[in-house]
């Protein structure tokens, strides 16, 4: 994994940004980098609805405007980095722990264009452990289910989400149908959320790599 590989991808989802828009804006290290790059376009866009509190506090600090995505309503561009991610644009997303309020604004959004570096471009999904977000009372049952159904859960300790639950990481997985696995796993009942974003893909994967942004779309 590499900055100058992140930071690359970031500073070429600038360029799917119009003047004047409410923009999406996810978490992570990545997103930090389009951050840091949105603060040099200083009131290019008018607002932006942040998928955690840390991006909030990052936003505000540069002086963009936050607001409710029950106030803008449906968003044109949602720009979000990911763990992993396949060709096909699934991905598994979370490991910042704020897939809950990145899934909501990739749902209301008509682009997502998703930021990475080349190492998590994956032939299968799964080697990184798919975060699942869980109500607290259900953490044994639904880690249960988890085991019944291949996977290792592992409590991440001392972390508790905007949201006020917990995450099961889950190894050894074989998703070999991202689909059906995100639909299975999203009717375990204490599932808040799934990190498999596959039903709701990326749009865009915008790849740094060593020389170039690969693009595909
Ligand atoms: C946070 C996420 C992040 O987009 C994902 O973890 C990638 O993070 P980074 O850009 O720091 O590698 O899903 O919940």
């Amino acid at each position: 994994m590499s900055d100058s590989q992140k930071e690359s991808a970031a500073k070429a989802a600038l360029d799917y940004i119009e003047p004047g828009e409410v923009l999406g804006v996810g978490t992570g290290s990545t997103v930090n980098f389009f951050i840091d790059g949105l603060a040099a376009m200083c009131g290019k866009i008018d607002a932006a609805v942040s998928s955690s509190e840390a991006s909030t506090q990052r936003l505000s600090e540069i002086g963009i405007r936050v607001v409710d995505l029950n106030a803008s309503g449906p968003l044109r561009l949602y720009v979000d980095g990911a763990d992993e991610a396949t060709r096909q644009k699934s991905l598994i997303k979370g490991g910042g722990g704020a897939l809950t309020g990145e899934k909501i604004i990739a749902q209301c959004s008509e682009t997502f264009v998703c930021i990475l570096d080349s190492s998590k471009v994956v032939d299968r999904l799964g080697q990184f452990p798919l975060p699942v977000e869980v109500i607290p009372m259900a953490r044994s049952m639904v880690a249960r289910e988890l085991v019944r159904l291949g996977g290792m859960p592992e409590w991440r300790q001392d972390f508790v989400t905007d949201h006020g639950n917990v995450i099961l990481d889950v190894h050894n997985l074989d998703i070999l149908n991202p689909h059906e696995m995100e639909r299975t796993l999203n009717a375990i009942p204490g599932v808040v959320t799934v990190g498999l974003f596959a039903q709701r893909g990326a749009d865009v994967l915008l790849v740094g790599g060593e020389h170039e942004v690969e693009v595909l779309e």
